[in-house]
């Protein structure tokens, strides 16, 4: 049901690849909420990913930008002014990528190269998006940008290998940033810490099938779906939240507050 929480907003969505897409759900959300969007995306995902589809179900423009590229991103920005004709509201960066994820490399024998490249992706690109969006001042006061982020930057997480270190330094700009923006725009900047999801990222950590039932079974509410995920960024781009910034909000069930569950001790009972 629609309260129309975005009437009036204007938002670009970075890293709507397909439906299982993170990114897809909040898209389709904002505009049930009565957001006008963007879609963006990199070129090579344009061409494999289904965004055209989305497109269509969402009425919005799609342009290529390659998150880590600044002449992209400048691009972009001027393309989004043109076309709502005047500044942005929101922006979500759900983009994450690590090499080493992708081609098996174990955390104690990282290829230096490959770090970099998802470092850039994963982290970097954040600080270049809200960098060039403040140098061309495209936010509208009190605007609101949002990054996933996931648990691994606090806690040890065996198999999300260096993807725990560029989540850390995401959220740590949504910090930094968040203090100049809010000085200068009010314009807030968060993370949102979200569930292990089912998404062509999610399932490229090995062993997420095993990952994804643990966090179900400790989390007092279970694990928050992408449905769910895209409520709560909706609610954060909305009037509602205005004074929420510099934050890793957790959208995890309760996983990151619970130590064990009752769930994961009767496992071990049956097993002993
Ligand atoms: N799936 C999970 O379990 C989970 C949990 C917590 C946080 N997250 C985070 O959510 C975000 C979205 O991931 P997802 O799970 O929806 O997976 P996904 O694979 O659908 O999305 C990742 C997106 O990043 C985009 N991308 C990669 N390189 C890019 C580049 N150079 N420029 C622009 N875009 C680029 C991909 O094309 C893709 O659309 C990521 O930051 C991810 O780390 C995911």
């Amino acid at each position: 049901m629609s309260h129309n929480l975005l009437k009036g907003k204007k938002g670009i969505i970075f890293g709507a690849l397909d439906s299982s897409s993170i990114a897809w759900k909040v898209a389709l959300k904002c505009v049930e909420h009565g957001a006008e969007i963007i879609l963006t995306n990199a070129p090579i995902a344009l061409r494999m990913g289904s965004i055209s589809e989305l497109s269509k179900l969402c009425n919005a423009k799609v342009v290529p930008a390659d998150a880590t590229s600044v002449s992209d991103l400048e691009k972009l920005f001027k393309i989004a002014k043109k076309e709502f004709n005047g500044k942005i509201d929101f922006i979500l960066h759900s983009i994450g990528m690590s090499l080493n994820v992708r081609k098996k490399r174990e955390y104690t024998d990282l290829n230096y190269d490959f770090l970099m490249k998802g470092l850039d992706v994963s982290a970097v690109s954040f600080h270049k998006m809200l960098q060039i969006a403040y140098k061309l001042n495209i936010i509208n006061d009190y605007g609101s940008v949002i990054a996933l982020s996931y648990i691994a930057a606090q806690r040890t997480f065996p198999d999300y290998n260096d993807m725990a270190e560029n989540k850390s330094y995401l959220e740590s700009i949504a910090r930094s940033f968040g203090y100049h923006y809010g000085k200068r725009n009010k314009v807030r900047v968060n993370t949102i810490s979200q569930s292990p999801t089912f998404t062509t990222a999610g399932k490229g950590v090995v062993g997420f099938d095993a990952f994804f039932e643990y966090a179900n079974k400790i989390s007092p509410m279970g694990n928050a779906s992408s449905d769910d995920c895209a409520k709560y960024c909706v609610s954060l781009f909305s009037d509602y939240t205005r004074m929420v910034t510099m934050q890793n909000l957790f959208h995890d069930g309760g996983f990151s507050k619970t130590g064990v569950s009752q769930d994961v001790i009767d496992m071990f009972k049956s097993s002993i």
